[in-house]
């Protein structure tokens, strides 16, 4: 089988980093891009980026332009929330960002809170990001603020000129001037938008919209009290208390694990 070595090299990353590279994990990295080139000979399908997957597994920006990885420290024994924004969220300065929009403007410990924690799971995964973003905080979080992480990306598609959402013009960028949301997204917006907690989704739509600004510093100080007050910590620490949701956090925590 023929193989175009610069274009393997480039699935690699930059020179540099092949340059790093151990010559085991070279020889693996060619062996899995020979395995996806006959897939892809056998199939006749051209491959493609797929951009569902989480930051800390390369997926990159919302463009789907891919990016550099680093090496990730290991992680307390039982990790804390904390821990997790300090060495695996880092520096997650957009829901930073949101949660300080959110915290100036008067709003409850509880949107506040749901507001940084709204789009962590990205790390993780990207597609349905609401949902799985929900369930990873349902166990720790008061239903209203995994209610509000769930609807708020349904939510972003919709303005509501009561509050001053707009459709975010980004939208248009990332998603094609056209675009129309899918049924079920439509559907999700249409039950939220009937229910008593529509604003706690809503209200992170809105602190969503000025969470872009590149000039505005952001600490996670302000709100070590507040995931204290609303964030139940598990004694074992997160990925280690048996929950439901306990290997999303171990994902994180064990990204470069093979299986
Ligand atoms: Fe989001
Ligand atoms: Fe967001």
């Amino acid at each position: 089988m023929e193989i175009d070595r610069r274009a393997f090299l480039a699935t690699l990353g930059t020179a540099a980093v092949v340059e790093a590279m151990p010559s085991e994990a070279l020889a693996d990295a060619l062996e899995h891009h020979m395995m996806e080139t006959l897939d892809e000979q056998a199939t006749g399908n051209e491959l493609v980026i797929r951009r569902g997957a989480g930051s800390i597994f390369g997926a990159g920006g919302p463009s789907g332009a891919r990016s550099e990885l680093k090496k990730l420290e290991p992680m307390p024994e039982k990790p804390t929330l904390v821990d997790f924004f300090k060495s695996r969220f880092a520096p997650a300065t957009h829901v930073l960002q949101s949660a300080t929009d959110a915290l100036k403007k008067g709003e409850k410990e509880e949107t506040v809170l749901a507001c940084l924690l709204h789009d962590v799971v990205l790390n993780l995964i990207k597609v349905d990001h609401g949902w799985w973003g929900a369930q990873m905080m349902e166990p720790y979080v008061s239903e209203k603020v995994s209610w509000g992480i769930r609807y708020h990306q349904a939510l972003r598609f919709y303005p509501d000129p009561s509050v001053g959402y707009e459709y975010p013009e980004l939208y248009n960028r990332i998603f094609g001037k056209d675009y129309v949301p899918l049924p079920y997204i439509k559907e999700t917006y249409e039950f939220a938008r009937k229910h008593k907690w529509y604003m706690e989704a809503r209200m992170i739509t809105v602190h969503d919209l000025y969470a872009f600004d590149p000039n505005m510093k952001v600490s996670l100080d302000p709100f070590i009290d507040i995931i204290g007050r609303n964030f139940k910590q598990p004694k074992e620490g997160l990925g280690f208390d048996n929950s439901p949701v306990a290997h999303m956090w171990r994902s994180l925590i064990y990204p470069d694990n093979p299986l």
